[in-house]
């Protein structure tokens, strides 16, 4: 079967650091690039840390240095989950490879074009990038298959009663995306706060015999912390590794079509993505797959079966 060409945009990050990882032990993906935008800490460490990630697990994907900002707003960075510089205090060794210079939404353009309509966008940080090449390049909607994110809630949020962190750092990116014409599925807080590993299964994971899964068990110190003593959770919500295994697995998941628009002007509900899921009022149109639940013991097994190729 011939794999399926993925470029993974991403705010590294603690999440992003294991979704890297995964998607690296997925056979049926091509991972033709990773591409950085800032979210979780400032750009210059999210492009640091996709290089030192990429380089320390082996790889040689190349990775692509995207937006500083939001398109309109100011930064808002994550430093109480992914600690200052993204990594939650993991240090890795500096990547000694020549850093690319092509600009992410340029390289997220010329892979699509050379993949024509085959490409798979695996976005798990705010959109920024996304629309950028949306903008940017009048085709690109012709040229991507579609795009996973992770991010949104069709009911609740987490940077706010209403917006979870990716929507509410770039709203109006996120709404670019979503009225785009490209296909996008959703894994939002309703999916990815289910997608948890209990700390017993933390320690299992960090148990494997490899440099990645001790460097797992490093990144996701902090926010097992958050999670299980400050939100009294079962678990560590596993966000972006949710839709890198949706994106390859999505048998192990449940989900709608539905109409999605993002709320771009409130003052409290900013960020909020709007669904017509449980409404009688239907948007005109499909534009996107929400996933609302997951198999958690089989999520939880496919990341045990990838990490353990390590
Ligand atoms: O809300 C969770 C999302 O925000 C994840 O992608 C995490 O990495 C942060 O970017
Ligand atoms: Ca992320």
């Amino acid at each position: 079967m011939s794999k399926i060409p993925v470029i993974i945009d991403c705010d590294p990050g603690c999440d992003d650091t294991l979704a890297l990882m995964l998607a690296n032990q997925i056979d049926m993906f091509d991972v033709l690039a990773v591409t950085t935008v800032a979210g979780n800490t400032t750009i210059d460490y999210t492009f640091r840390n996709g290089r030192n990630v990429m380089d320390y697990i082996g790889s040689e994907v190349p990775v692509y240095k995207g937006a500083e900002k939001p398109l309109l707003r100011e930064l808002v960075t994550a430093a109480h989950i992914h600690g200052e510089d993204g990594m939650g205090g993991v240090v890795l060794p500096d990547s000694q490879k020549p850093a690319e210079t092509e600009a992410a939404w340029d390289a997220i353009h010329r892979l699509a074009l050379e993949h024509k309509g085959e490409l798979v966008l695996i976005a798990v940080g705010p959109m920024t990038n996304v629309a950028i090449a949306l903008s940017k390049y009048a085709d690109m909607k012709d040229l991507i298959k579609h795009i996973v994110i992770m991010g949104g809630a069709a009911i609740g949020g987490n940077t706010t009663p209403c917006a979870e962190f990716n929507i509410f750092e770039d709203p109006e990116a996120a709404e670019m995306m979503f009225t785009s014409g490209i296909p996008v599925y959703m894994c939002g807080l309703d999916v990815t706060m289910e997608s948890y590993l209990t700390p017993d299964e933390v320690a299992q994971l960090a148990a494997l015999d490899s440099k990645e899964a001790k460097l797992f068990h490093g990144v996701v110190q902090k926010s097992l912390a958050f999670y299980t003593e400050l939100l009294h959770r079962p678990g560590v919500a596993q966000h972006d590794p949710c839709a890198v295994i949706f994106a390859a697995y999505p048998e192990l998941f449940k989900g709608e079509w539905c109409g999605l628009h993002v709320e771009t002007k409130g003052k409290i509900t900013a960020g909020k993505t709007v669904t017509d899921l449980y409404s009688d009022k239907q948007f005109d149109e499909k534009n996107a797959f929400v996933v609302t639940e997951v198999d958690r013991e089989a999520f939880v097994k496919k990341v045990f079966e990838l990490m353990s190729k390590y």
